[in-house]
């Protein structure tokens, strides 16, 4: 969707984090928005963020964990926008954790809102965007998503879900006038869920991968919707080749990971939180 200006778009995780970043971003560009969190004094400010750009902005506070989360927000969005040109999934928890020590509820919520809310808002939104022929879904991913990460087995589980889903719904509307993407950001750092790890101590991983920033998520994400990008990598050194390695040899490439510590990465991060919360 070349054009931007006058779209109206539902960004979810629009309280903080790379959501604000988005929500910004295509507020700059003439985006109306219906912005969605839980935290409604969190999205007053975004949203005043985004009027200051001269755009409409309305707040729907939403929990997409819970089952009536993504129906209840199209329907507020609908009926505070009329139609729904874009929609940007990008609300999401990591839940970083032994999997075996996971709580069924833990699990379950991260599920719910990783991936059935955004297969259910995109499900909901796109009746309305085929009818008048042109829309876009573009969808927040993550490295570990594209490979499995130790101590991150159910985020890594929905991340891959939101990849498959972006490239079968390319398959299916090829030729409809919609457009679908998925942004694919490394390690984010100053904001969203993984800037607590700058915190922590020695991770020689987190500078071998290297971290990116929200900005640059959003500058992306803006370009994925211009351009109908349907895989943008979001990281300072160039992890496709690896992953295409991966592709073709997995067993070679499995160390890989371990080698440049990740999983070692996450233990220190764990251990560092269990630390923190105990304090
Ligand atoms: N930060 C990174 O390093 C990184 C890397 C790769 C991918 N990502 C992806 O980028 C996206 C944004 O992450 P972030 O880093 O910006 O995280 P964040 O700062 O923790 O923000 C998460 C957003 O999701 C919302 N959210 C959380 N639980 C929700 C629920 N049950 N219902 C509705 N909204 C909910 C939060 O708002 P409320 O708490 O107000 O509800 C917040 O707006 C996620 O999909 C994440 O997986 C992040």
């Amino acid at each position: 969707m070349r054009e931007l200006a006058g779209r109206n778009a539902v960004v979810t995780g629009a309280s903080r984090g790379i959501g604000r970043h988005i929500a910004v971003a295509l507020a700059a560009r003439g985006v109306h928005l219906v912005l969605s969190a839980r935290s409604e004094p969190e999205l007053e400010r975004t949203a005043a963020a985004a009027r200051a750009r001269g755009v409409r902005a309305t707040v729907v506070a939403a929990d997409l964990a819970h089952p009536d989360g993504a129906a209840q927000l199209v329907e507020r969005s609908l009926d505070e926008a009329g139609a729904i040109d874009l929609l940007v999934n990008n609300a999401g928890v990591q839940c970083l954790g032994r999997f075996a020590r996971t709580d069924l509820d833990t699990l379950l919520d991260a599920v719910h809102l990783n991936l059935i809310s955004v297969l259910q808002l995109t499900r909901l939104l796109l009746p309305g965007m085929l009818e008048r022929g042109r829309g876009h879904v573009v969808s927040i991913g993550s490295m570990t998503g594209k490979a499995g990460v130790a101590y991150n087995v159910a985020y890594s589980t929905t991340k891959f879900g939101v990849v498959g889903m972006t490239q079968a719904l390319r398959a299916e509307y090829h030729g409809s006038g919609l457009g679908f993407s998925v942004v694919i950001p490394g390690i984010v750092r100053g904001d969203g869920l993984a800037a607590w790890l700058q915190d922590v101590p020695g991770l020689r991983a987190r500078t071998l991968v290297g971290t990116t920033t929200p900005a640059r998520v959003a500058q992306a994400t803006v370009r994925a919707i211009q351009r109908d990008l349907p895989e943008i990598v979001v990281n300072p050194t160039p992890v496709r080749p690896l992953l295409a390695l991966a592709a073709l040899a997995p067993r070679a490439v499995e160390p890989i990971p371990r080698i440049i510590g990740v999983p070692e990465m996450y233990r220190r991060a764990l251990a560092y939180r269990d630390h923190e919360s105990r304090a």
